[in-house]
């Protein structure tokens, strides 16, 4: 069904398609997909993106240019990231994009899914014990992949470009090569030491160094077959067929998998802020609701908050004690809507947020176990997603983040094909209370099961004042990811921050385990008198190698500032 042009859907057809998507409870009461081609005048001075590399800028500039619209400017981005960013940027991941196109929000869910024949203890060794690096290296560790379904569904719905146009960029990139900056080289050398023996990594990247312009013919052949044939070329015709020969004697993906995944559209979480309507990500992430919980508890905290300096010893101390509560909730209730109730609407509730604000400690860490029980972790250095936020003049907005997880995904690339495979499965809950990756504990609701969907932390954002768009937000960074992006809404708005210093300060990440455990990042470590003051209040400092690269978008008026973390190799452009 995926890939059949909905114009050829008869009324009828549609009509039953509509309502058992309704009654499974996870589609919008829209009519699908149909169109909108009224022109509409430009309401904004600019188009703006703010995306992870300055080829996907360029792309999105072209794309501009050619009279595309926001949707055709993000998918231009997806697929030249995944050629230009490959550490992170995919076809072989998943991800979410939040959007806002003539003044309505939607949410697309591209993430990725179990294979058919995953079991729920496939990382577990006959003693029951979690085998290390089978969720995380090699084809084990792989899930279906939904980026090419994702961008094929929010191109045919809201694009205004052909499809093959946007795909152009890409194309170009891999054909001809694109010279490769210091920090990829740097992270593809990491990725070798990593993957060393373990997988066919090197096979495709051990030339890629910096100042080369870096080729990939295998990836240029399957983009250039995905603009000709859409996304069917990649889950039913010859890519599906290279990724399914792969796997053969290795994984479990088949090219039954590959032909049963299914992009969802899906509602997004929203919720009222500071007289901002927030648009993010409802379950499978656990990101738009752990963001709604900091908004909003941090707002009902006010008169502790008061005076209270950012990025102070309190400060830092009253934020953990919020994300001591939105990360227990998390562990317990959030995974794969499909699979499991996730009370959403419970959760982001304002009498339950003000019940669990008011369980906040004002002078010393709340007990750990007295909010959630749980196990100690360990925070292994290896991630990798990306984020990219784009706005066009008629003021739609689209925030998509997506990955394939660690740094290169598994470090395995479809031999043929050139496409890095996602280690996703390491999202899930391997083992309740064993932590993963990004050191969170899961439990029944994360649990592995066919076909289903691995609980993310990926947030994209849009904020929203009286219908127009305010701010467009996200970034990478696994579990730090709606940590972050509160804090940077924080200092944006709370605090006035210009957006360029807002993303650009200081941050800290607590998630209930390992107890009264503050992460720092070594963009902005948290040392000196700081630390000392912190740990003081009983709190374990303790350092991570990475923080996300944020990329926002911020509107005042009709005018767009863009703005790219420092932390990444990120560009901001404003393009006229
Ligand atoms: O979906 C998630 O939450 C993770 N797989 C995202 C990974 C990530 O952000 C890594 N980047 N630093």
């Amino acid at each position: 069904m995926k890939l059949v042009e909905k114009t050829k859907i008869s009324a009828a057809a549609l009509a039953l398609l509509a309502l058992s998507a309704l009654s499974a409870g996870f589609l919008e009461a829209t009519p699908a997909f149909a169109k909108d081609t009224q022109q509409r005048p430009a309401v904004l001075n600019a188009s703006a993106v703010a995306v992870a590399d300055k080829y996907a800028a360029d792309a999105a500039e072209q794309i501009f240019k050619e009279g595309g619209n926001a949707v055709d400017a993000a998918v231009a981005i997806a697929f030249s990231l995944a050629v230009t960013y490959p550490e992170a940027g995919n076809i072989g991941g998943g991800g979410f994009m939040t959007l806002y196109v003539n003044g309505k929000p939607y949410f697309l869910d591209y993430r990725e899914r179990a294979p058919l024949a995953a079991t729920r203890t496939m990382y577990l060794d006959d003693k029951g014990n979690v085998i290390e690096g089978k969720s995380l290296y090699g084809y084990d560790a792989v899930g279906v992949p939904g980026t090419v379904e994702g961008m094929w569904e929010a191109q045919k719905r809201f694009g205004k470009l052909p499809w093959k146009q946007v795909l152009a960029p890409a194309i170009r990139y891999a054909r001809d090569g694109f010279v490769v900056d210091e920090q990829l080289a740097k992270r593809r050398e990491d990725a070798s030491k990593e993957f060393g023996g373990k997988t066919n990594f090197d096979q495709y990247f051990g030339d890629l160094k910096e100042g080369v312009t870096f080729r990939q013919p295998d990836l240029a052949n399957v983009l250039t077959r995905i603009a000709n044939q859409g996304a069917k070329d990649f889950y039913d015709g010859k890519t599906a067929d290279l990724i399914a020969a792969s796997m053969k004697g290795h994984g479990l993906i088949t090219k039954r998998d590959l032909q049963e995944y299914k992009a969802v559209w899906r509602q997004p979480v929203e919720a009222k802020w500071n007289g901002y309507e927030v648009i993010t990500a409802p379950p499978p992430s656990s990101g738009g609701v752990g963001l709604v919980q900091l908004l909003k508890m941090k707002a009902m905290l006010a008169p502790q908050f008061k005076d209270v300096p950012l990025n102070s010893p309190q400060y830092i101390h009253l934020i953990s004690e919020i994300e001591k509560r939105v990360f227990a909730d998390r562990a317990q209730y959030l995974g794969d809507p499909d699979f499991y109730k996730v009370p959403v609407a419970q959760l982001t509730d304002d009498a339950y947020l003000a019940k669990r604000a008011a369980e906040v400690d004002p002078d010393k860490p709340s007990d750990t176990k007295s909010v959630q029980p749980g196990l100690g972790t360990s925070m292994p250095e290896k991630a990798e997603t990306t984020h990219f936020s784009v706005v066009d003049k008629w003021g739609n907005a689209v925030s998509s983040t997506y990955t394939i997880n660690g740094y290169f995904g598994s470090g395995v690339v479809v031999p043929g094909a050139g496409i890095v495979l996602n280690d996703e499965m390491d999202d899930f809950s391997s083992k309740p209370g064993v932590p993963n990756m990004f050191g969170v504990v899961g439990s029944d609701a994360n649990a592995i099961a066919p076909k289903k969907r691995p609980l993310s932390s990926m947030t994209p954002t849009i904020l929203t004042k009286d219908g127009k768009v305010a701010l467009v937000i996200g970034t990478p960074g696994g579990s730090r990811i709606f940590t972050s992006i509160f804090q940077v809404i924080n200092n944006n708005y709370d605090f006035n921050m210009p957006l360029k210093d807002a993303v650009a300060a200081m941050r800290f990440h607590h998630q209930l385990l390992p107890p009264n455990t503050i992460f720092w990042e070594p963009y902005q470590p948290i040392d000196g008198d700081l630390a000392k003051q912190v740990e003081a209040k009983g709190y374990v400092l303790k350092g991570q190698n990475f923080n996300g690269d944020i990329q926002a978008i911020r509107i005042d008026g009709d005018t767009p500032e863009a703005v790219s973390d420092p932390r990444g190799r990120g560009v901001s452009r404003v393009i006229q």
